[in-house]
């Protein structure tokens, strides 16, 4: 994306009539939460279109013949607590092997600043490939801070998955974390004073699960 090298907006039909609707302060929980994991489910096709295949020998009814399989790195789904849990089982219904590792994070309603409250990712982090998932990339904060400490583990091959983005996050990972793909449905204006993306949804957490 022209000045944002590290972005990928995922802009198919599908995904933007869903999202209009993820928008609508009106969507009841129930939905809200539906089309996020749908929306999840889309954009996991895109950001996996790079996997590594191997050949392979394949016996039909009929014949042998040659088939493609996934090859290469472990994949591990890393939601960010609270919000990336409604993306969760969007990824695995179409890479159900995949493991899962967890990070909490919760933003200070002030500072804005990331607090880690809890973080468990399977082992050998340096054979494995990471998708992070969270809905918001805000400020960046979140994101960098779950990014560091998957780093910090012996990760060294990142993607991140949200669904609005706002120029302030992307940037911020552009600068910190460049070698951290980071993948979109929607690059929106800007943050307003609260840390919200404008126009964005809203409270993401919140409204996955009824908290307000
Ligand atoms: C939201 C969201 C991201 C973060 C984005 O979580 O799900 O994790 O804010 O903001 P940032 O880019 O400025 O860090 P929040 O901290 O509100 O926690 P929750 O998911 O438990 O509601
Ligand atoms: N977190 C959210 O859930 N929404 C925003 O707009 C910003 C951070």
């Amino acid at each position: 994306m022209a000045g944002l090298p590290n972005l990928t907006v995922i802009d198919h039909p599908l995904i933007r009539h869903k999202l209009h609707l993820l928008r609508d302060r009106t969507t009841p929980k129930k939905l809200f939460r539906e089309l996020v994991d749908e929306i999840a489910t889309l954009m996991a096709y895109e950001v996996t279109r790079d996997l590594v295949e191997e050949e392979v020998q394949v016996e039909t009814p009929l014949e042998r013949t040659k088939g493609r399989r996934i090859a290469g790195k472990k994949l591990v789904i890393v939601p960010v607590l609270r919000a990336g849990l409604g993306m969760v089982e969007g990824v695995l219904r179409l890479i159900p092997s995949a493991r899962v590792g967890h990070v909490g994070m919760s933003r200070d309603e002030e500072s804005l600043q990331p607090m880690e409250y809890y973080f468990k990712v399977p082992a050998q982090s340096e054979v494995r490939r990471f998708i992070i998932v969270d809905p918001m990339l805000a400020t960046g904060g979140s994101a960098a801070a779950a990014i560091e400490g998957l780093k910090g583990r012996g990760a060294d091959d990142i993607t991140l998955m949200c669904i609005v983005a706002a120029p302030e996050g992307v940037r911020r990972l552009g600068r910190d974390h460049p070698d951290v793909p980071v993948f979109t449905a929607a690059l929106d204006r800007e943050l307003n004073d609260h840390g919200y993306i404008l126009p964005g949804l809203g409270d993401a957490g919140d409204r996955l699960f009824g908290t307000k």
